[in-house]
């Protein structure tokens, strides 16, 4: 940690920002990985996630939809989505003082002391033990021996209601909520494709041992959109709504060379037009959320040249993905983290939901020219079916005419010759197998997916990290953009005396009511209550001042320049207004409208 963020990891507890849950109990259990969210922390989140709703989804509300789905899932969710298979960290246990470490992590660090850097990620058990073994790593805890390296599962398993054997798990992602509830958004959106179901909730993840601050969390927040797509129509109609972004993007090719040669992978700076035409990426909708991605962290605070999109090899991706990128940010605390993960999901999450649910989950696409297809028809045999179960035929042949309305059934019973529903042997002599010719003017397919995904949390950091600035004499300044802020004006009468104290609370009121963040402070000097304000982060500073009582005015100060304007009290809430919603200076507006521009020295 650098002096700096020492600095702000103290701040961001003592200020009320977040701090580690349980304190009370931190002595008496293990149960790190859980922060809270303090009165401030809890406005920052708040605007972090509004703006990404005002970034990613009410531009495009005409197709995409916001949810909100359980935490807790039944196991066959995850059994469908494959997380109860493969969703792992690989975990070693030291074999004289049982503590257990996460396996990828501890063979990084402890190499790292050694000055080796090596690349964990996409090695499975054995080449984990190969390297504990070969540089003699041992527990950093007692120095005792580790063991075999195994999987641990990462979701957090729970009982539904009273059966022990009704298992339940918290969901690991927000995602598996969208593909769950597809058919029931389908509909409600007339059964169009494009369509995004989009979800901001908190998710579990039973992590090895989590140390990170905010970074590696147990309980955290994500936000997440699923864009569902015809792959014969992967174009996305709103490229052109970020043509002119830079994105930093080191492509797969890019990373597998630099793996090869153990440094680190070029960077290409491109446009997300550029990025589709080198096809860097499987489709439009990739490089739509690239675009709309650098937007929102530059947004954030986050400079252009401090994310870049790094290409995840295919041993690195997650099981559901075809191709993925990380979005990095650098962090001075922590270096290059994730922010957000871009992954193309195919059509795998909706066909496993498919197969597990016995429900069809499928869109249809016209088609330009009708197509003539062959389908097989199944019929019942009476004679045959009587033959073999008499009394029970009638029975019997109900079940035939449902195995005929479902395609894999019949093709299990004519490759099989025979099928078994419950207690009944179907088998080929008791059906009519008819090859019938058929125009379709359509065809079902299941949509494909692409998948933005957001960890709040990281976010919440890196603007706070990116905002936490060091002034003169220890003085610190929270340059938050002023939309972010949690707190967007201070109302300060200039000393604590009637009238300035009375208009004063009612300003305070007056903006409240409105719908401004603000707070109302009379105690202590002005300067100090300034220095207060601005280590808050809040943008804007009212004074009132002795010509208040006069003539109704007062100076409205801004927290990075520190310059004031002199405006009549009833246009604080408009300016502000501007300030928040323009992005405009108080400057800038204060010479607009032809008001008094005052600098002073803090
Ligand atoms: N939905 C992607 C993830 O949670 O990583």
């Amino acid at each position: 940690m650098t002096k700096k963020t020492e600095l702000l990891s103290e701040f961001l507890i003592t200020r009320g920002f977040v701090w580690p849950s349980f304190e009370i109990y931190r002595s008496k259990v293990e149960a790190g990985g859980f922060y809270d969210y303090g009165p401030l922390g809890v406005e920052l989140k708040h605007n972090i996630i509004e703006k990404w709703r005002r970034i990613f989804i009410y531009p495009y509300q005409d197709f995409i939809y916001e949810i909100e789905t359980p935490i807790i899932m039944p196991e066959i969710v995850f059994q469908a989505s494959g997380h109860i298979e493969h969703f792992t960290d690989f975990i070693v246990e030291c074999t004289k003082c049982g503590r257990k470490f996460r396996a990828d992590h501890l063979v990084e660090e402890q190499l790292e002391k050694k000055g080796i850097k090596v690349r964990t990620e996409g090695l499975d058990e054995k080449a984990l033990e190969k390297l504990i073994q070969e540089h003699g790593i041992k527990c950093p805890a007692c120095g005792g021996e580790l063991g075999p390296v195994g999987r641990f599962n990462l979701l957090f398993r729970t009982i539904i209601g009273p059966y022990s054997t009704n298992v339940g798990y918290i969901r690991p992602e927000t995602a598996q909520g969208m593909f769950v509830s597809f058919p029931r958004v389908f509909e409600l959106a007339g059964r169009k494709l494009p369509l995004g179901i989009a979800q901001i909730g908190k998710v579990g993840r039973n992590e090895i041992s989590p140390r990170q601050g905010l970074i590696r969390l147990r309980e955290f927040s994500q936000m997440e959109i699923e864009l569902f797509f015809d792959p014969e129509n992967p174009k996305c109609p709103y490229l052109r709504d970020v043509e002119k972004v830079k994105v930093r993007i080191a492509p797969e090719d890019k990373v597998a060379e630099a793996v090869q040669q153990g440094k680190e992978p070029e960077v290409l700076e491109l446009t997300p037009i550029e990025i589709v035409e080198r096809r860097l990426v499987p489709n439009e909708w990739m490089a739509f959320f690239m675009g709309l991605a650098v937007i929102y962290m530059n947004e954030l605070g986050v400079p252009v040249d401090k994310q870049f999109f790094l290409a995840k090899l295919p041993e690195e991706r997650a099981h559901y993905a075809a191709c993925a990128f990380d979005q990095m940010v650098w962090s001075e605390r922590f270096g290059w983290i994730e922010v957000s993960g871009l992954a193309y999901r195919t059509d795998y999450d909706l066909s496993r939901h498919a197969k597990y649910s016995g429900r069809e989950l499928y869109a249809e696409r016209k088609l330009e020219t009708p197509k003539e297809v062959e389908e097989i028809r199944l019929y019942p045999n009476p004679q045959k079916v009587r033959e073999v179960y008499g009394q029970q035929a009638g029975q019997v042949m109900k079940l035939i005419a449902d195995i005929a309305k479902d395609s894999e059934k019949v093709k299990q019973l004519l490759d099989r010759g025979s099928i078994r529903i419950g207690d009944y042997e179907i088998t080929k002599e008791m059906v009519f197998v008819k090859v019938e010719k058929r125009k379709i003017t359509s065809e079902k397919f299941i949509p494909h997916v692409v998948e933005p995904s957001f960890g709040i949390d990281r976010i919440v950091y890196v603007t706070l990290e990116y905002a936490f600035t060091l002034v003169g004499e220890g003085k610190i300044l929270l340059r938050l953009p002023p939309d972010i802020a949690p707190i967007k004006v201070a109302v300060l009468p200039i000393v604590k005396k009637s009238p300035y104290t009375d208009i004063g609370r009612e300003l305070y009121r007056d903006l409240a009511r409105r719908g401004l963040r603000v707070v109302y402070d009379d105690d202590g000097s002005i300067g100090t209550r300034y220095s207060r304000y601005d280590e808050l982060g809040v943008p804007v500073a009212v004074t009132i001042d002795e010509r208040t009582p006069q003539d109704e005015t007062v100076t409205l100060r801004d927290r990075d320049t520190k310059i004031q304007i002199r405006a009549p009290m009833r246009e604080v809430y408009s300016i502000v207004r501007q300030v928040i919603e323009e992005k405009r200076s108080l400057v800038d507006i204060g010479r607009e409208r032809g008001y008094e521009i005052i600098v002073r020295g803090s």
